[in-house]
């Protein structure tokens, strides 16, 4: 393998930038081909920096027109450029300016890092490292600048000019048809939080005014004639402003906050200050077009992008192995308000799922690595669901160890001390050690070591003595770099459960009134006095740490769960776990008889009709089995896709028979009534309705394919209409070609409509799907260089499509080779994430395994790959 271990950036070589620089101006004049860009730097010595460096400046493919220091053109042999760098050799050791011009190309610019267009418009992004494609700059987090910013454009190419900060000044260009706005950003900030937009754009807003009084002018801005469909995503940045002014006791610092929603966005969204910039399908939303879903994740990515205002913008990262420090924490606050506004063991569950669909996958795959990596070859390959979402659950543990007022507490000191500054996880964790009082190191270990820890449980009881013991071991498996592993500091909120529902009372010195236990040592014990009968354990209520549980209980006790635990989740938990048993042992080749499969399937039966109409939300989640992937994750070795796709097509169709009077009253009861509304309880019926459908159809494919096909035709949005849809992929036969083809029909001028539709037919798991997926890519609505279609059709078929992307021929890993090595001479990143997919490839059989890696040899071994392509597929085969 090549290791280019020259380019290996290391967290324990970090030292401070030899200049700071205060303050910037940037004249930018744009141009389809040929735009202007004049830098204006206010740079001085770092007093923590080397004396008598050379200032060497970060570029990326940059085009060097001209240079000055404090107003003198520079002479050749002062400095030295190259599109990579700009190096001036010998710098005044006091502050001088240093003015700097470079033209770019933003049509020419597919990698969508920089200043691009979109559609016609121009956008920036510049985190990570986009800023240097711009202007030659220190481009690292912890050098903070003020920022005034000139846009000028032709006035029909441009209308519409944004800058971060608040407007100044604005006008025409004397003798042209060009116009400028002047931007400026009163709130020192590192280069990755640049943003600037210029094109034709509609506008929807409203005034907002914050708790000490001050008005806010929120704007969104999108496609022209789709304003309305931004009315959603207006009243979620809006109740999140409320939630963290309530919650954190955080206000917004600027006069207007522009939200601007562009088609071709490498990820979800970036909180540019006062200037996010949004991938459109988590702005756009109307019932014709966006599902329940869409609308959930536009709620949570609004706030998401909101809540880095503090933390991420008014406290930055010292240096980019920081990243959980503003990711892990603003997702964590975004699932705090999620769970707020909508019901929070149904959002909980939400998340766990992801988490272990995502991260648990993560870490058990090549590219695990800590929360706090310790090294990089590309950054932009560590936006992880383990920096994000274990970020986020490490926050969640340290409140619940700390407690809820220690915590805000806590928080309130981080912001206080690390307002202004670029900080570190040392940082954050020492404001909480403080208000605290408790020593966190030990509990540090969680940004360090890498891996999904692993507990198991084993319960005693003694009815003559009246005790029931809990014997707790933990272990964390090896991962890259990490062949030894230490305990974890692990909070385990815990309780017993009666066989009848009661909750018993019983005491134990190490758990807390909170029913709280740290787990901290590689092996512990619990002893309960006073337990009269046997009880059940309900173990990491609320999924109190991100770790695998085995439980020695008998699937009959943990159905007591699913009746009678007062936490949702372990009833949810508990249905899940008797389920995965059965769908590992089915696919391991076992037999599963039908008196067990009967006893679950009766247990779901009795749930639905005791609690299913309570809250159908949570209803439709106890009735979803594992995903295949989830139970490939489970089964870890020697993994047969078909095997698992037969064992829960088997198990679904088990289930429907058993149960199949509910769900047909379900569907019934539940039916479409009024007009549509994204609110959670709405959702929730819809959900479970829909979830019923599924099981149905799995039973008895006749009346699936009936009910199916009818409202795919009849509903009233874009939920229903999907689900519909997605039914009858898994049903073969002309009435699902029919469904399908009318569906492309109706939505072929809607391009977020259209992506729902590649990813339905990218995950048909039948041999026949590779070609259709071949086929679509010919479609007018498929573009290469746009990453949600290519997410939508060629990420879902690897990613979601566990048979056909892992086919015993190879062909679909040979499919995805070849894509991704077209898409690297376009979009690395969009590259780099598809590549992500063969990550499981040591999980699977031998023969498969034979295919993958020689698919990801194919790739290593083509020249001029990208750093990011070049990162993942060394990793990912070492
Ligand atoms: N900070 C953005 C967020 O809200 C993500 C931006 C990542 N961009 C990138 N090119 N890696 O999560
Ligand atoms: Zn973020």
């Amino acid at each position: 393998m090549r290791t280019d271990t020259a380019q290996i950036v290391r967290l324990v070589d970090y030292r401070p930038s030899d200049f700071l620089i205060d303050s910037v101006e940037l004249d930018v004049s744009l141009h389809p081909t040929a735009t202007q860009v004049r830098a204006t730097l206010v740079v001085r010595p770092n007093p923590d920096g080397r004396p008598g460096a050379p200032l060497v400046l970060d570029g990326d493919e940059l085009n060097l027109k001209a240079v000055a220091l404090d107003g003198r053109s520079l002479a050749e042999e002062e400095f030295e450029a190259s599109p990579q760098s700009l190096t001036i050799m010998q710098p005044p050791r006091q502050s001088f300016t240093l003015t700097v011009e470079t033209e770019l190309n933003p049509t020419a610019n597919t990698k969508l890092m920089g200043l691009y267009r979109s559609s016609g418009n121009y956008c920036t992004q510049c985190e990570a490292e986009g800023f240097r494609r711009i202007t030659y700059f220190l481009d690292r987090p912890d050098v903070l600048a003020v920022y005034t910013t000139r846009i000028e454009a032709d006035r029909d190419e441009a209308p519409v000019l944004l800058g971060n900060g608040n407007p100044v000044e604005s006008g025409s260009v004397e003798g042209s048809n060009r116009h400028y706005a002047v931007w400026e950003d009163p709130h020192p900030k590192p280069s990755y939080l640049f943003a600037l937009v210029g094109g034709r754009l509609g506008r929807v807003s409203k005034s907002f005014t914050t708790m000490s009084g001050r008005a806010v002018e929120l704007a969104i801005y999108v496609e022209p004639g789709k304003e309305d469909r931004a009315d959603y995503a207006l009243d979620a940045l809006e109740r999140s402003m409320v939630w963290d002014e309530r919650v954190f006791g955080r206000e917004y610092d600027l006069d207007v906050f522009n939200i601007v929603a562009v088609s071709d966005f490498n990820m979800g969204a970036m909180e540019n200050k006062g200037l996010n910039i949004f991938n459109d399908k988590y702005v756009l939303a109307s019932p014709e077009t966006a599902t329940d879903m869409d609308y959930a994740h536009i709620e949570a990515i609004i706030a998401h992008e909101y809540f880095h205002n503090w933390t991420g913008n008014r406290v930055t990262c010292r240096d980019w192995f920081q990243l959980c420090l503003k990711e892990g924490l603003t997702v964590f606050r975004d699932q705090e308000f999620s769970s707020d506004e909508r019901s929070r063991p149904v959002h909980r569950i939400a998340e766990v799922k992801t988490l272990r669909a995502r991260q648990f996958l993560e870490d058990s795959s090549p590219l695990a690595h800590p929360v706090r990596p310790t090294q990089y070859r590309e950054i932009n390959n560590f936006y992880t669901a383990t920096v994000y979402e274990k970020g986020a659950e490490i926050v969640r543990m340290l409140k619940t160890i700390i407690g809820n007022e220690s915590f805000r507490r806590g928080m309130d000191l981080y912001f206080e001390r690390c307002d202004g500054t670029a900080a570190t996880v040392e940082d954050f964790l020492e404001a909480f050690a403080e208000v605290s009082g408790r020593s966190l190191s030990h509990f540090a270990r969680w940004y360090e070591q890498s891996g999904t820890p692993r507990v198991t449980v084993k319960s005693h009881y003694d009815k003559a003595a009246g005790t029931y013991r809990l014997d707790f071991t933990q272990s964390t498996p090896p991962t890259p770099g990490q062949p030894n592993k230490e305990a974890m500091a692990i909070p385990v909120v815990l309780g017993l459960v009666a066989h009848d529902g009661s909750s018993v009372e019983a005491a134990c010195e190490q758990v807390d009134e909170r029913g709280v236990f740290i787990l901290d040592k590689a092996a512990d014990s619990l002893t309960f006095t006073g337990v009269t009968s046997l009880p059940v354990p309900s173990l990491f209520r609320g999924f109190s740490a991100p770790v695998k549980v085995t439980l020695d209980l008998p699937n009959e006790e943990l159905l007591v769960l699913l009746q009678h635990d007062s936490d949702a989740f372990n009833r949810w938990q508990a249905a899940q776990t008797v389920a995965m048993r059965h769908l590992a042992a089915l696919s391991n080749g076992a037999q599963v008889s039908d008196e067990e499969i009967d006893a679950f399937s009766t247990a779901l039966c009795s749930f639905m009709d005791t609690d299913a109409l309570r809250d159908p939300a949570f209803a439709a989640l106890v009735l979803t089995l594992p995903s295949e992937a989830d139970i490939a994750q489970e089964i870890g070795k020697d993994v047969d896709p078909d095997a698992i796709h037969r064992a829960r097509s088997d198990m679904r169709r088990r289930i429907g028979k058993t149960c199949s009077a509910h769900l047909h009253r379900f569907y019934e009861e539940l039916a479409d009534s009024g007009p549509y509304s994204p609110d959670a309880a709405s959702a929730g019926r819809r959900a479970l309705r829909n979830a019923s459908l599924d099981l149905i159809a799995a039973a008895d494919q006749a009346a699936g394919e009936e009910l199916a096909a009818a409202q795919a035709e009849s509903a009233s949005n874009m939920t229903d209409r999907l689900a519909a849809l997605s039914v009858l992929t898994t049903l073969p036969g002309a009435a699902r070609e029919e469904a399908i083809t009318q569906f492309g029909e109706r939505y072929r001028n809607e391009p977020l409509v259209m992506d729902k539709w590649f990813t339905l037919q990218a995950a048909i798991p039948e041999d026949d799907t590779l070609e259709r997926v071949k086929g679509l890519m010919e479609h007018q609505a498929f573009s290469i260089g746009n990453p949600n279609r290519v997410r939508s059709l060629i990420g879902s078929f690897a990613m979601l499509n566990q048979v056909q992307f892992n086919r015993i021929d190879g062909a679909g890993y040979d499919f995805l080779a070849s894509i991704v090595l077209r898409a690297d001479e376009l979009n690395p990143q969009l590259a780099a994430r598809l590549l992500t997919a063969f990550s499981t490839w040591r999980m699977m059989e031998s023969t498969r395994r034979e295919h993958a890696q020689r698919a990801l040899w194919t790739i290593s071994r083509k020249p001029n790959l990208s750093r990011d392509v070049g990162d993942i597929v060394s990793r990912t085969l070492d």
